[in-house]
């Protein structure tokens, strides 16, 4: 149908971009992607991706028909019907998110008067949308629709997720511009939820924020665990079967990371403060997450004593397993603060992109964990890659310096690991 075939224009190349437009071609519209970075679009054009994102690469080559990519502006708007902004909104030195590439974007729409919608997609501040709307109308786009479209795919399984919503959310004050932009979404099986635009951009931070409490919370009942005696899995487990609570985000762990949470908690608390509001729940979050990444460093100390000239494995770099992607993730502060304490770091990952500043400036990485392992004085599971579980651990246990063993993930049975001899200490249990 018509709904089916709509000229869709995408700005920005990176995970939600590259994922939107994938999807949109695959529900059967035309989608022109542009990013202003030659060096992306060049990969593209070569028909590669430039992320890794399960299922991604596949989308993109079926659907060569209806996707293209490009650096020039005017392609990418001729003839669009809805206009995507899937620009990052990286953290400024405030905790603010930093909405440059969102106006620059907004901006360049000037005079693409035929746009019947402008959805934002990327994570914005509430308030975003109302800017936003009077930047178009200055721009001369009176009669296009404001569409806040907010994203809860995850990284790994961001195709599926996008394919396969809990819930498709849309924020606008133009009822036209909604219903098109769901319409956009048909062939997707999941309720519409329609609100005003400044609702539709809270969803998106209540529920990154509650996400990241859940897991905070249980980090802080794993810490209890710890200090009780009980075993944190068992009681997070029976905790979860209530149905009120859901088994979901209770995984203790060696704190949250990724392009997200850090970034949308730290900025959902900086608007808070911009308010003179103080949010104390959150606040808390992110103190109880922060803490988690340095406890580690502590309990390699409570075994090796001082840390200066020690070996120290990290196993497992990027934020969590099935991705390349390194922001945020536990093992730069952990890599930095093994550093600062004079151990050398040694690290190993199957994925994680290698860039120049820490961790990887003060470690040396490793193509296998036996590698890492061979020599080490102490070693963390960072990541739980299943990998890890494939590792022969009582070859290992002989071919370290010292079999310690600090498991961040709870991936390993603390029996076992035992009886091969390790020093096994792991998050919230005995
Ligand atoms: C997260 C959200 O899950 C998505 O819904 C959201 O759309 C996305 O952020 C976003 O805002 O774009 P993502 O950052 O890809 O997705 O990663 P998650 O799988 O949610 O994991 C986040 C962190 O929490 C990881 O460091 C992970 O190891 C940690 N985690 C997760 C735990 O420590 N315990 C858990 O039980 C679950």
């Amino acid at each position: 149908t018509d709904r089916q075939n709509r000229q869709v224009a995408v700005f920005g190349a990176g995970y939600i971009g590259l994922v939107t437009s994938a999807c949109l071609a695959e529900l059967g519209h035309r989608v022109v992607l542009r990013d202003i970075d030659p060096e992306k679009v060049r990969i593209l054009l070569a028909g590669d991706v430039p992320i890794y994102e399960p299922g991604l690469g596949d989308m993109i080559a079926r659907n060569k028909e209806r996707l293209r990519f490009t650096l020039d502006l005017d392609e990418a708007l001729e003839g669009a019907e809805v206009a995507y902004v899937c620009v990052d909104t990286p953290p400024s030195v405030s905790g603010d998110a930093d909405l440059s590439r969102v106006w620059s974007v907004v901006r360049s729409l000037a005079g693409a008067a035929h746009l019947r919608a402008v959805v934002v997609k990327s994570t914005v501040p509430v308030g975003t949308g109302a800017r936003a709307r009077a930047a178009l109308d200055e721009a001369g786009l009176t009669g296009t629709g404001y569409v806040s479209n907010p994203e809860f795919t995850a990284e790994g399984r961001a195709v599926s997720d996008f394919m396969n919503p809990d819930r498709i959310v849309i924020g606008s004050d133009d009822p036209a511009a909604a219903a098109l932009v769901a319409g956009l979404h048909e062939g997707i099986d999941a309720p519409v939820v329609t609100m005003d635009v400044r609702s539709a951009e809270m969803v998106k931070l209540a529920s990154n924020a509650l996400l990241a409490t859940r897991i905070s919370f249980a980090n802080e009942i794993a810490t209890l665990c710890e200090n009780t005696g009980a075993d944190a899995m068992e009681v997070l487990g029976a905790v979860g079967l209530d149905h009120r609570l859901g088994p979901h985000f209770l995984r203790p762990g060696i704190g949250w990371g990724g392009s997200c949470f850090p970034k949308d908690s730290e900025a959902l608390r900086q608007s808070a403060s911009n308010t003179g509001f103080h949010p104390m729940l959150l606040s808390a979050v992110i103190d109880v997450n922060n803490i988690q990444k340095r406890r580690a460093v502590q309990k390699l100390k409570d075994v090796l004593g001082d840390l200066a000239g020690r070996e120290i494995a990290l196993l497992g770099m990027a934020f969590k397993p099935g991705t390349d992607d390194m922001r945020e993730a536990p093992s730069t502060v952990l890599a930095s603060r093994l550093a600062a304490e004079g151990a050398h770091v040694r690290c190993w990952d199957p994925l994680a992109r290698q860039g120049e500043a820490e961790p990887w400036l003060s470690a040396t990485r490793y193509a296998s964990p036996d590698e890492a392992l061979d020599g080490a004085d102490a070693a963390v599971v960072v990541t739980e890659w299943p990998q890890l579980k494939d590792v022969d651990w009582a070859r290992a246990a002989a071919a370290m310096r010292r079999p310690v063993l600090f498991d961040g993930r709870n991936l390993l049975d603390p029996v076992r690991m035992r009886e091969l001899g390790f020093t096994y200490m792991s998050v919230g249990r005995p």
